[in-house]
């Protein structure tokens, strides 16, 4: 439990969910951070509870999360989430278990992954800095090539099929397109490159094409452009100022968006928010980066993601000036090469590099 101390203060109720491999250490450093920003004189308190699911709750009891696991937290204002993934638990087990269980049935379908070259840090195309790199791509996140249908036919025999079906609804692209216009406006550049395969893919790319164009009309004072998504990972690579915000499918952002992170200097640094935008049900923050079990343990897991993640969650509860104020105390530490952890080169520990954004916090205050 996380409280700030005056009584008038506004509250929010977070559940935790750490889940799998270096997960639950970022976690624990994301809480810290925040009961930190919180109580002193932040004007809001955070009151954190903790569920264990994950991969050793499945090994105990079959299942990721309870069954009523989405209804105690219909009750919470936001979700932050570790990772899920493990070893000796099929991937598709896990994620469908519980990330994409409470995606989809939250109706999460705006995934936003802001990404930006932190001071300090040194993105691998020469000559690229803050000034050049500077996105928000948007996620279509409920449908799309993860909308979970398709099957499989005459399991082990030399005839077995299995299909993978990609879902695009009309509702679905609207809304998405709408969302990545009004994000694209709210950003000074009010630019958008919508990311399609309608060259390969005539049916649901060509309605995607479509739909942009249509929703286009109502932004006028967006500018737009649109990209094969091929074409897109060297446009990213080798023109990377063209770009602004970018609105992609569930399969083509979830690619884009780890080339992003990697030109950007670490998936280590890489936040996301998967957001019910009218607030029916709560949203989802969590690092991109995933268990990452080969460093699970080592306490040199890079807090950073979980830490920026913190910022979204903060801006989407409304506490602009927190989430101000977070931002500046990482870039603060990212900007001191000797609290680098070892994905980006350092030999900084979590443990460090979270006391020192608390440092900074509170020097701030
Ligand atoms: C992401 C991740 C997930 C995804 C994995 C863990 C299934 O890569 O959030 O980008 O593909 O959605
Ligand atoms: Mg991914």
């Amino acid at each position: 439990m996380i409280q700030g101390v005056f009584e008038d203060m506004r509250s929010y109720k977070i559940a935790a969910i750490p889940a799998d491999g270096i997960g639950r250490e970022v976690i624990d450093a994301g809480l810290e951070v925040l009961a930190a920003l919180a109580g002193h004189d932040g004007g809001f308190t955070l009151a954190a509870e903790r569920f264990d699911w994950g991969s050793d709750y499945y090994k105990r009891h079959g299942v990721m999360m309870p069954e009523n696991g989405r209804d105690l937290l219909k009750g919470f204002d936001a979700i932050y989430f570790g990772a899920v993934g493990a070893p000796d638990v099929p991937d598709h087990v896990t994620l469908w278990g519980l990330r994409l269980a409470i995606c989809q049935p939250f109706d999460q379908y705006a995934n936003v992954r802001p990404t930006r070259i932190l001071p300090g840090i040194k993105s691998p195309l020469a000559g690229v800095g803050p000034a050049e790199l500077d996105w928000v791509i948007v996620r279509e996140n409920s449908e799309g090539e993860y909308a979970g249908q398709g099957g499989r036919s005459h399991r082990g025999l030399p005839e077995e099929v299995a299909t993978e079906v990609a879902i695009f609804t009309r509702a679905g692209v609207t809304r998405i397109m709408r969302f990545a216009f009004e994000t694209a406006r709210a950003r000074p550049r009010k630019q958008l490159t919508v990311v399609t395969k309608s060259n390969a893919q005539r049916h649901g790319m060509v309605m995607w094409d479509e739909i942009a164009a249509e929703v286009a009309a109502d932004f006028p004072d967006v500018t737009w452009d649109k990209m094969l998504v091929d074409a897109m990972t060297m446009r990213m690579t080798l023109r990377p100022a063209t770009l602004d915000t970018i609105v992609a499918t569930n399969l083509h952002a979830d690619i884009l968006s780890d080339l992003a992170a990697a030109l950007a200097g670490s998936l280590g640094i890489a936040p996301t928010a998967n957001l019910n935008p009218e607030r029916r049900f709560p949203s989802m923050f969590e690092p991109i980066h995933g268990s990452a079990f080969d460093i699970t343990g080592k306490g040199i897991a890079n807090p950073v993601a979980t830490f920026w993640t913190a910022c979204m969650m903060l801006e989407h509860l409304g506490e602009r000036a927190a989430a101000a104020r977070l931002m500046a105390a990482i870039e603060h530490v990212t900007a001191d090469p000797a609290l680098h952890t070892p994905d980006l080169g350092g030999h900084a520990t979590t443990r460090q590099v979270t006391d020192a954004v608390i440092a900074a916090i509170r020097s701030m205050q």
